[in-house]
């Protein structure tokens, strides 16, 4: 556990606290998840799955090839075809409901193997993380045999075999969000975890095994953009699904172009975060806190650009870092961590160029004092002031936890400045009218818009980009949609 350096604020320390791991089953070596079945990858390569708060190798994962994700595919053919493409919804959803509470009951180790494997504190992952994944079974489940409702005077179908590409930073989670929705229209999946956090998704493959769902229904391969690539450009794929960076996004767009794949791309974001001058003030600094620290920064829809009227921008200013320094960064196992570690060695690299980057362009930069754990990938929270709308931190998506703060007089003029961004996917709105909310909300060129709240997810509700963010939604009945034809 770091220890604050600054204790002028609070006047004492806590002690360390760290959750324990001793109730977790993690292999040595984990195979491919395919036809039911845990088979050895083609090529017989394996790579290391690293805990990123002690660069300490935690298991071993195979890496699949082309071969190895033509044999996945063809057993989502199969299982489409036979026994799940037969089923009626209702049995779909039993399935879909058994996987939900399974996991719930294993939701303390998911979690530990969540902050283990991924770097994030576990008070998330034990909070948001896995409850959240939980959630987004159980509301699939319900709409399994429900399709002609959710569509009404629609001829409904499943699409056949879905791939899906998920990212490092909500492991569980986003195989939630993309499983559960193509499951309860009928669907059989292939999906590839990230390189960097592979295990929550291969424990997820143990929990459908153990619930018998159908072989091929999902299954579960490893690897790097070699294999994300074989999945996208397969040729028995009829619907890709990626969540990641906006870089390859555009290469699956052009690589389906032409194909009658249907996709759906969730990509990078530079969301804004806007506090009005009649803003509660305390709640707004914990909301801007919760927007861009959250999980690192490693969030797509993170309140990283900030604007805050002139009028109050001192106040909201010095509040914030204050609040900077009381934030512990440190053990992501420990209950009481803030901010825990950079996913990946490369991403701490990336973070660390942004923030070079913003001192050469001359903004003013705010570190909290807090002294961070020698070994492992970590990063202070950092504020840019001084930054200009032109400046490369408030342009491109950094992905860590690094907020630039500009200030603005007018309504109009933060609208414009806001929406001044090749992306659109969130944007959070603080005041105490509802008129002015609805003013803004209805301006504002973003997926979803938070009011006087920040990074709050829910099954129900849809969650998407604008522009270089994307398109297509995830969650609620926009989620269910991606994976049917209707006519
Ligand atoms: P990435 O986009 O390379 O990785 C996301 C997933 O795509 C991983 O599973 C990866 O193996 C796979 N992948 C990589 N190349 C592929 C290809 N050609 N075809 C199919 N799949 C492929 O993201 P990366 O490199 O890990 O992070 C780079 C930046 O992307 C971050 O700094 C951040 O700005 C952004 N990002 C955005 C995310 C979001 O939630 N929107 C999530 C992760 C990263
Ligand atoms: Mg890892």
């Amino acid at each position: 556990m770091a220890k604050k350096t600054d204790k002028k604020l609070s006047g004492w320390d806590f002690s360390p606290s760290p959750e324990g791991t001793s109730h977790i089953a993690l292999k040595d070596k984990y195979d491919l998840f395919i036809d039911g079945k845990w088979v050895k990858p083609s090529s017989g390569k394996y790579f290391d799955s690293i805990n990123p708060s002690n660069e300490e190798k935690i298991s071993s994962v195979a890496h699949a090839n082309q071969a190895d994700v033509d044999k996945a595919v063809k057993a989502a053919r199969k299982a489409y075809n036979g026994a799940w493409g037969k089923m009626s919804g209702k049995e779909r959803g039993k399935y879909i409901y058994r996987i939900a509470r399974m996991m719930q009951e294993k939701a303390r180790e998911l979690a530990v193997i969540e902050t283990l494997d991924g770097g994030k504190p576990i008070r998330e992952s034990r909070d948001i993380d896995i409850p959240l994944a939980c959630n987004h079974f159980f509301y699939y489940a319900g709409w399994a045999d429900k399709l002609d409702y959710a569509f009404p005077n629609r001829k409904v179908e499943s699409l056949g075999v879905a791939g899906q590409i998920i990212p490092w930073n909500f492991p569980l989670l986003m195989a939630a969000w993309k499983i559960a929705p193509a499951l309860a229209a009928g669907n059989t999946v292939v999906l590839k975890p990230a390189e960097s956090t592979s295990l929550t998704a291969l424990k997820l493959a143990e929990i459908i095994e153990e619930s018998g769902l159908p072989a091929g229904v999902v299954n579960i391969v490893t690897g790097f953009g070699d294999t994300g690539a074989a999945i996208v450009n397969h040729p028995d794929v009829d619907k890709v699904a990626f969540t990641g960076s906006t870089d390859v996004g555009k290469i699956i767009q052009k690589a389906i172009s032409g194909t009658d794949k249907k996709a759906t791309l969730e990509l990078g974001g530079k969301s804004a975060n806007i506090i009005l001058e009649d803003a509660p003030i305390d709640q707004a600094v914990e909301g801007i806190v919760n927007g861009i620290f959250f999980n690192q920064g490693h969030v797509c829809c993170a309140g990283s650009r900030l604007f805050v009227q002139e009028s109050v921008a001192e106040v909201v200013i010095n509040k914030l870092k204050q609040r900077l320094d009381s934030l512990y960064v440190g053990n992501p196992l420990d209950k009481n961590t803030d901010i825990g570690a950079i996913n990946s060695k490369e991403q701490l690299q990336t973070i660390k160029k942004y923030i070079k980057i913003g001192q050469e362009e001359g903004a003013e930069m705010y570190q909290s004092p807090c002294s961070i754990p020698t070994k492992g990938y970590f990063c202070p929270p950092t504020l840019f002031t001084n930054v200009a709308q032109s400046s490369v931190i408030v342009q491109e998506e950094i992905f860590g936890p690094v907020l630039t703060i500009q200030t603005f007089r007018t309504v109009d003029e933060v609208i414009q400045k806001a929406n001044n961004t090749p992306f659109g996917l969130a944007a959070g709105v603080w005041t105490d009218k509802g008129s002015r909310i609805f003013n803004l909300t209805t301006k504002l060129r973003a997926g979803v818009v938070w009011a006087n709240t920040y990074n709050k997810f829910d099954p129900t509700s849809p969650f998407g980009g604008y522009k270089e963010s994307g398109f297509g939604r995830e969650g609620g009945l926009h989620g269910l949609e991606a994976y049917v034809k209707l006519s």
